[in-house]
């Protein structure tokens, strides 16, 4: 039996250790935010924070997770109020199909993390997700924009 936290909720999971972290979030927990994409780390579809760091769960054999805290795109808001990528995604109608999506908030919220003001070299460099619909412009925009209302005191629980 496998134990850890996702979205501030314990969970368990007493499937097999190498079922990768992302069809436990899927399949067992029904938090299908979280998308299959590739299946080998390249695409980025699969991003959630562990322990509040960026990861591919695609890639990650749950039984890594095991004490984890864990968060998917349904946890990134927080009480009603959304993560300031959220926001700023919707003021520039950044998704087009939106499979990548879930994963370019995730991956950019934990950018913002580390780095609260980043350039556009910071952006391309810190931001390796794909989207096969190319919204990388509008992207970058909403990252500038989720950046100014972070310092705002926008909801932070990445
Ligand atoms: S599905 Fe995990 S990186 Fe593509
Ligand atoms: S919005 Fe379609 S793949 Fe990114």
């Amino acid at each position: 039996m496998i134990t850890f936290t996702v979205n501030s909720e314990q969970v368990s999971f007493d499937g097999d250790d190498d079922t990768p972290l992302l069809w436990v979030l899927r399949d067992h927990l029904q938090l299908t935010g979280t998308k299959f994409g590739c299946g080998i780390g390249q695409c980025g579809a699969c991003t959630v924070h562990v322990d509040g760091q960026a990861q591919r769960s695609c890639l990650m054999p749950v039984t890594s997770a095991k004490g984890a805290e864990i968060t998917t795109i349904e946890g990134l808001a927080a009480d009603g109020v959304l993560h300031p990528v959220q926001q700023a995604w919707l003021e520039h109608d950044v998704p087009q199909c939106g499979y990548c999506q879930a994963g370019q908030l995730m991956a950019a919220a934990e950018l913002l993390k580390r780095n609260p003001d980043p350039s556009d070299e910071d952006i391309d460099n810190g931001m390796s997700n794909l989207c096969r619909c190319g919204t990388y412009v509008r992207i970058r925009k909403a990252i500038h924009t989720a950046a100014k209302l972070q310092a705002k005191g926008g909801n932070d629980v990445s």
